[in-house]
């Protein structure tokens, strides 16, 4: 729970129902976060819900850089949800980045791409979906270690807030993309009988007394929520 205030580093909300009060209210301004999950656990969407919260309520700026779908679909499918974007990033609250059409122009020149982006906007808030997809371009484990070292450093030194998905594998185990960052949330799919369902968990979170606990998520047409079991 927050206690006293004075001591608290400022946080921003996640914009996804229920979490606030698992996480001291929110996420750690300038920090870098981490959603993992299997295949359709709700990680864009997920993330849809930050973006769209921190430009639509709280007035700030975003980056949302999108890997594995479009721009256009991205933002059809957020439409879905209530997210209209459209009128933000007419505005300039928001930059959709497709980055798959920089596929294989190198690591660095994504970096580059990001945080010009940022600069230009003046953004506070930056997202990356899916950073599995961004890392696929590493050749070796050391290569991976030392991109997502100057990705972590670039993103802290702009005070930038980030949230950047990931992807498990089929074992449900998590990358050394999550060893460096600050705070690392886990979406996972499970069996209940006949039915599977989803569930949300904070493995770490610096700086946070968070929940320890696995919360169920809800995906439905407003989106996603998270709520005791
Ligand atoms: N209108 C809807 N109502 C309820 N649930 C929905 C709706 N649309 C999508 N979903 C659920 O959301 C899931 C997709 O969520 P999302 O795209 O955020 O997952 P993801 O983790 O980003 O997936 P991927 O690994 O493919 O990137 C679908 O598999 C489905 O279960
Ligand atoms: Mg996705």
């Amino acid at each position: 729970m927050a206690t006293s205030g004075s001591k608290q580093p400022p946080r921003i909300e996640p914009g996804v129902r229920g979490l606030d009060s698992l996480i001291e209210g929110g996420f750690i301004i300038g920090d870098v976060h981490i959603l993992a999950g299997g295949p359709g656990t709700g990680k864009t969407i997920f993330s849809s819900h930050f973006a769209y919260n921190a430009i639509s309520k709280l007035g700030k700026r975003a980056v949302y850089a999108t890997f594995e779908e479009s721009a256009e679909y991205f933002k059809r499918n957020a439409k879905q949800f209530g997210m209209d974007f459209s009128p933000y990033e007419k505005s300039g609250k928001i930059r959709i980045l497709d980055l798959d059409t920089l596929r294989g122009k190198g690591l660095e020149s994504n970096i580059s791409l990001l945080l010009a982006a940022l600069e230009e906007i003046e953004g506070e808030i930056l997202v990356i979906d899916s950073l599995t997809a961004l890392l696929m371009a590493c050749e070796t484990s050391f290569e991976l270690r030392s991109f997502m070292k100057t990705l972590y450093r670039s993103v802290k030194n702009n005070g930038t807030t980030a949230l950047m998905t990931v992807s498990t594998t089929s074992e449900g185990k998590l990358g050394p993309e999550t060893f460096l960052v600050d705070s690392v949330m886990l979406l996972e799919n499970w069996m209940d009988k006949f039915e599977f369902k989803t569930r949300f968990i904070v493995l770490k979170m610096r700086g946070t007394d968070h929940s320890r606990k696995y919360h169920s998520v809800i995906l439905s047409p407003e989106g996603l929520s998270i709520s005791k079991y």
